[in-house]
């Protein structure tokens, strides 16, 4: 029998072990507000889907106001959750060489119309919420932080998602904390939270189809998150999409225009509560990794890595980079993307740039986004990733830098 082929993911999730699955009286959202710092955080089905409602009941809030205000590098899962709730999107550019939006642009857009500002904290770093709560105070418009890719990022030792408004976190697969699908949205103030739960009765409609096929994924999930399995599920697809000329099948990033909203089933919720237990260890673990390897990404000529802002303490699904130029960055890919070694880009465009969200997204000049689309790159942080492994990645990107 020939050896399973090793594949790595490009995110660190937390694997699930078999007891978990075992039914069990669900206690999640009580552990998440115990350790978010948070009463009542309110599980949903998906971060988008968190989205919808919370945008809904902001919506409801201020009626006048249609207008959201979102980092143009970032899922398209956010324009597709904007349209749905029925608003209006505007892209802010990103400042040169960041994930944050660009202060001064920011302040441009927003006016008597802006619902909400979505800074967003990309890669699991902490992005600037104060600067945006700023602009947000001065035009009467809300701050929801999407905190889809860092479950666990603290700002001056309170979560992310408590800085802004309110906040939402992603359990999507490949998350630090996956329930195959689902979504946490958090909010500081009652009256937010009260206008959220009410926001639910109205968009959230329980399926049973929906809720048996995420059932089915995550024990597949449970099944198939290792090494020797990943191959079947993500390294052969990943490799017949790039084969096709088609990165953003690659990564994913390929969404139909309908989004589920259905509630996030009790068992998978009971699944949660076991996996929870292991959460901040394995969250403790993978950002000592992350540190550790820091330094010798940094090393190489015209690499950025980026780390944490001061006084932040990211989470670390995957280390996010820019290389010198999309050159080297695609001359980079060209050997790690299939190496099985959990290699990869995060989105593979700027918003306008998906053919399908062309009708939802404004054309808009956006150099930095592109930019950013174009010289990026990242790194998987599961623990699975061995060193030796890594040097293989650091070394080829050496390789590729001298040209
Ligand atoms: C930045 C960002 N926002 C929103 C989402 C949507 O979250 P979900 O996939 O749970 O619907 C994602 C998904 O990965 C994301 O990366």
């Amino acid at each position: 029998m020939s050896r399973m082929r090793r594949e790595l993911p490009p995110t660190a999730g937390l694997p699930l072990r078999l007891p978990d699955l075992l039914p069990r009286r669900a206690r999640f959202a009580a552990q998440l507000a115990g350790w978010l710092g948070v009463a009542q955080p309110q599980l949903e089905c998906s971060g988008t889907a968190a989205m919808v409602v919370a945008l809904h009941a902001m919506h409801r809030l201020r009626p006048q106001r249609d207008e959201v205000v979102v980092p143009a590098w970032t899922c398209p899962l956010v324009a597709l959750a904007i349209h749905r709730a029925g608003l209006k999107l505007k892209l802010c550019d990103l400042a040169p060489g960041s994930i944050d939006m660009d202060a001064a642009q920011l302040r441009a857009l927003c006016g008597p119309r802006t619902l909400a500002i979505v800074p967003t904290h990309l890669a699991g770093r902490v992005v600037d919420v104060p600067a945006a709560m700023a602009i947000a105070r001065g035009c009467g418009a809300y701050v929801l932080e999407d905190a889809a890719q860092a479950l666990g990022a603290r700002s001056g030792g309170a979560s992310v998602g408590l800085q802004g408004d309110a906040g939402f976190f992603s359990l999507a697969v490949g998350k630090g904390l996956t329930l195959y699908e689902g979504g946490v949205l958090i909010a500081r103030d009652a009256v937010l939270r009260e206008a959220f739960m009410a926001s639910r009765r109205e968009v959230i409609r329980s399926s049973l189809r929906w809720s048996l096929q995420r059932a089915a994924e995550l024990l597949g999930y449970a099944v198939a998150y290792r090494p020797s399995l990943l191959y079947a599920v993500y390294g052969k697809p990943l490799r017949e999409a790039l084969a096709e000329g088609d990165p953003v099948a690659a990564v994913g990033d390929d969404f139909g225009p309908d989004i589920p909203l259905h509630p996030l089933g009790r068992w998978r919720q009971g699944v949660g509560t076991a996996a929870f237990a292991r959460l901040p260890a394995f969250l403790d673990f993978t950002r000592k990794q992350a540190l550790s390897r820091l330094d010798a990404l940094r090393a190489l000529p015209g690499v950025t890595v980026f780390d944490d802002a001061p006084g932040t303490q990211g989470a670390w699904p995957f280390l996010l980079l820019t290389l010198p130029t999309a050159a080297a960055r695609d001359a980079a890919l060209g050997t790690l993307w299939t190496a099985g070694l959990g290699v990869s880009r995060l989105f593979i465009h700027a918003l306008p740039d998906y053919g399908y969200l062309r009708d939802i997204v404004p054309a808009t000049e956006l150099p930095n986004a592109r930019d950013f689309a174009a010289r990026s790159l990242t790194i998987g942080n599961s623990p699975w990733l061995r060193g030796d492994e890594f040097a293989r990645i650091v070394d080829t990107l050496r390789r590729t830098l001298r040209g």
